[in-house]
């Protein structure tokens, strides 16, 4: 399909990273930028002899404030172009505010040098690994369909720290992650005429074509889907042109490991269907596939890595419109698992979706599931754009998703599943409704998911808050993929 296979753009070329103990002295082209705070500025001056710099603190100012810039051009031998951050005060200095430090030093030299030498010795060396994450993220850029592009340049950074926690395998795990994680960007970014159900499935194709020796794909059509009665899952995609997919894409196949399987929602548009959206902000909804291209992302990342481990990635793809094909409100389905769904709203079309999904992945005898959706906008209402809702009867698996998140700064914030929402399922006609009424949306959906997944280890992660940013900084943000690449690295250590 020649649609397909038009915007299956090249990998960008990745940034890289290098770690010395000192900065080479000799005349460089690269930018130079060293993090500082006020006690530092001595040995700052000590180790790169700056021309004046007295001089010019007094005139500026500078102070070495949190995110306070100072150019130096033509004050440092070695280095013409050269820039100074202020760091604040350590003790106020967090992990979410390595974000903005991050931002300021890619957006003063991304378009203008290939390659970055960066001091990031006065750095607390616990946050060396979320920093050099953040410069990945923040030089993250996207214009496919821009038919001028801002070139971006940036290629190389090279790390200078006095002493670090850092290690190389920690650096190639982060370069890693930057690919992953910008492709789950650049998947979430494509709008649903370019990135439909076929279109997923020939992205993973491509993936596993890339690394054969690591990566088994399947694709299954409606057909096949049908005949394994997985009716609620066709509930959703047969309103639509686009044919529906189920894909999945195995890692690691011959460990002898009971694997990780991680679920996604790829509804490529969700128009609402019958149950129709309003038409404001209705184009954000090419995002809620971004479940979706976080697995495809996190595969890519273990890919590259090569994490030593079993795991699974499946993706439930459809794209969700109303037509004279489509569902219609109260129309019943037998789910594959033999359960009776009466659909009440054709826009809770996520857990119809994931609920075949999930009962189809038990044929991988999963060690946990983890599924990842933008499953609710209640669960936006409740968290916000800052954490993605966790969800799990499991406490040991909670807890280990939650240290992931906070190690990956890619948090979440658990909200409960409990028997008792179990009723507002309840419905006249079958085994129950795809709906739960007005109160505790978030939880109602999550709670439908858990009556298919009693026979594994189960947790779900609601992203429709976090997956994408809004307004000026409209774009997807490539979340959870540092969770889950954090949740399997945990793992590989755990049980080395
Ligand atoms: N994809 C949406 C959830 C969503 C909405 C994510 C807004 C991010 C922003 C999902 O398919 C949906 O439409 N959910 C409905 C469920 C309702 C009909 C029970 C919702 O949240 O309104
Ligand atoms: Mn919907
Ligand atoms: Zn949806």
């Amino acid at each position: 399909m020649s649609e397909v296979n038009q915007w299956r753009t090249g990998i960008k070329s990745p940034m890289k990273f290098t770690l010395q103990s000192t900065a080479p002295e000799t005349q460089t082209r690269g930018f130079f930028v060293a993090l500082t705070h006020e006690e530092a500025l001595k040995s700052l001056q000590n180790t790169y002899k700056i021309n004046g710099l007295d001089a010019t603190l007094a005139t500026t100012q500078f102070k070495a404030g949190f995110n306070d810039t100072l150019p130096l051009i033509e004050k440092i031998a070695a280095y013409p172009n050269a820039l100074l951050i202020g760091l604040g005060d350590l003790a106020e200095l967090k992990a979410a505010k390595l974000a903005k430090l991050a931002q300021s030093v890619i957006k003063t030299v991304n378009t203008k040098f290939q390659h970055i030498v960066l001091d990031i010795s006065a750095l607390p060396v616990e946050l060396h690994y979320l920093f050099a994450l953040s410069l990945t993220q923040a030089n993250y850029s996207f214009n496919e369909f821009k038919s001028k592009k801002t070139e971006t340049l940036l290629e190389r950074i090279d790390l200078i720290a006095t002493s670090t926690t850092l290690d190389a395998d920690q650096l190639s795990l982060i370069e890693a992650l930057a690919s992953g994680q910008g492709l789950a960007r650049d998947l979430g970014n494509r709008p649903g005429n370019i990135c439909f159900p076929e279109y997923l499935a020939e992205q993973a194709k491509a993936l596993a074509a890339e690394f054969p020796d690591l990566l088994k794909v399947s694709v299954l059509d409606e057909q096949q889907m049908a005949d394994l009665g997985m009716n609620a899952f066709l509930a959703v995609s047969k309103g639509s042109a686009r044919p529906g997919r189920l894909i999945t894409l195995e890692y690691n196949a011959q460990l002898e490991q009971a694997p990780v399987v991680l679920v996604g929602k790829g509804v490529t548009f969700d128009t609402g269907g019958i149950s129709l959206k309003p038409a404001q902000g209705m184009d954000e909804m090419k995002f809620d596939m971004c479940g979706a291209a976080s697995v495809l992302g996190t595969m890519r990342t273990l890919c590259e890595s090569r994490l030593p481990i079993h795991v699974v990635g499946a993706v439930a793809a459809a794209e969700n419109m109303p037509s004279d094909k489509a569902t219609r409100p109260g129309d019943i389905v037998t789910t594959m698992s033999g359960q009776t769904v009466e659909i009440l709203n054709t826009d809770a079309e996520g857990r119809l979706v994931l609920c075949d999904t999930l009962t189809y992945i038990k044929r991988f005898n999963p060690s946990v599931v983890i599924d990842i959706a933008t499953l609710t906008g209640a669960c936006v209402v409740a968290l916000g754009k800052v954490v993605s809702g966790l969800f799990s009867p499991d406490d040991e698996l909670a807890l280990e998703l939650q240290h992931a998140g906070e190690d990956a700064f890619d948090r979440v914030w658990r909200l409960p599943v409990m028997d008792e929402y179990q009723e507002l399922l309840d419905s006249p006609f079958a085994d129950m409704a795809n709906i739960g009424g007005p109160h505790g949306g978030a939880i109602t959906a999550a709670c439908f998911l858990q009556r298919f997944t009693q026979d594994y280890r189960w947790a779900h992660l609601d992203v429709a808050g976090t997956a994408w940013l809004s307004g000026t900084a409209k774009g997807a943000t490539g979340r959870p993929v540092p969770l889950l690449v954090q949740f399997l690295a945990n793992r590989v250590k755990a049980n080395a």
